[in-house]
């Protein structure tokens, strides 16, 4: 992987707590940008995790500092963090309240945000999130993702490559629709190397619902044992930054508007520096579909009430 950056480049964290800080350490680690603003309400937590993040800069040739609500509105990669996180055994959908507040306020304190900026939602519930960003920020909807589906598609590939013994880059599987319970693993169009991945001998037998299962849940089980997942979503926002900024034009499941849903899921989509260049429907079958679009449904009345 390169290590190169967009030289000038900033990217502001919106949130320093476990997510936050580690979404910081990971893009330092990388140096995807030259600078990384970080901001949050508690004044003093932000302070420690920026003075703290400057101890680990010596190998990185990316700057740490705190940033004002309107220095983070100017920055090209904005990322929001803040907001409530699940208790244990609570679902991605019951923060959408305490976490739309939540988003109304950050948008708003980083307003005017500058027109070629990336908006990515981090927070829960995040297609309803990037919806309502969508909305408010005034940003192209281009220009507004989540990250969506991506960790459960690694979480997906993974598992996948477990069983059959091959780097879980070279799965290509997407989960779809919710990063939530109502996630739909698209099993009929995944493969490896051009050969339907349910066509592997390992793979007969499998209960492809357990599967499916553990991928959703795995968050669950991470929130039990520890009070919050953090590694895996810096890791993807990271990744996603590298994206942007190399303008690599990957294909990756993000939280996007989708017409073909008229809805904000997550899809496959190729992102580079202007954001969002495509989305990619992947061929599924008729249960899978039917799956997405009773989660694009779910969506819609949701982000009809704002
Ligand atoms: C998870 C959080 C990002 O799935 O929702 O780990």
């Amino acid at each position: 992987m390169s290590q190169t950056r967009r030289d000038g480049s900033q990217m502001a964290i919106i949130g320093a707590g476990s997510v936050g800080s580690g979404v910081a350490f990971a893009c330092l680690m990388r140096s995807v940008v030259s600078e990384l603003l970080i901001n949050d309400f508690n004044t003093k937590v932000c302070e420690g995790q920026v003075l703290d993040l400057q101890d680990a800069a010596f190998v990185s040739s990316t700057k740490v500092r705190v940033g004002t609500p309107k220095e983070c509105g100017q920055a090209d990669i904005i990322v929001i963090t803040a907001g409530a996180r699940q208790r244990p055994g609570e679902s991605r959908d019951e923060l959408v309240q305490r976490n739309q507040d939540i988003l109304k306020s950050v948008l708003d304190g980083m307003q005017p945000i500058k027109s070629t900026a990336i908006l990515m939602l981090v927070a829960n519930p995040v297609n309803v999130l990037t919806c309502m960003a969508q909305k408010m920020s005034g940003l192209p909807p281009h220009q507004v993702i989540g990250t969506g589906t991506y960790l459960d598609s690694i979480r997906f590939r993974v598992a996948m490559k477990e069983r059959l013994r091959v780097s879980e880059s070279s799965v290509h599987a997407y989960v779809v629709g919710d990063h939530g319970d109502k996630q739909v693993a698209v099993w009929s169009s995944a493969n490896v190397g051009g050969k339907p991945l349910l066509s592997f001998e390992e793979l007969q037998g499998l209960n492809q619902d357990d599967v499916a299962h553990q991928v959703a849940h795995k968050a669950y089980g991470i929130i039990d044992l520890k009070g919050a997942t953090s590694f895996g979503i810096a890791a993807v926002v990271s990744e996603l930054a590298l994206c942007i900024t190399l303008n690599k034009l990957s294909v990756i499941p993000l939280s996007v508007y989708c017409p073909r849903f008229d809805a904000c899921l997550s899809f496959p989509v190729s992102l580079g520096t202007n954001g969002v260049e495509r989305i990619v429907y992947p061929e599924m079958n008729e249960k899978e579909l039917a799956l997405v679009q009773a989660s694009a449904e779910a969506t819609r009345k949701v982000c009809s009430n704002f």
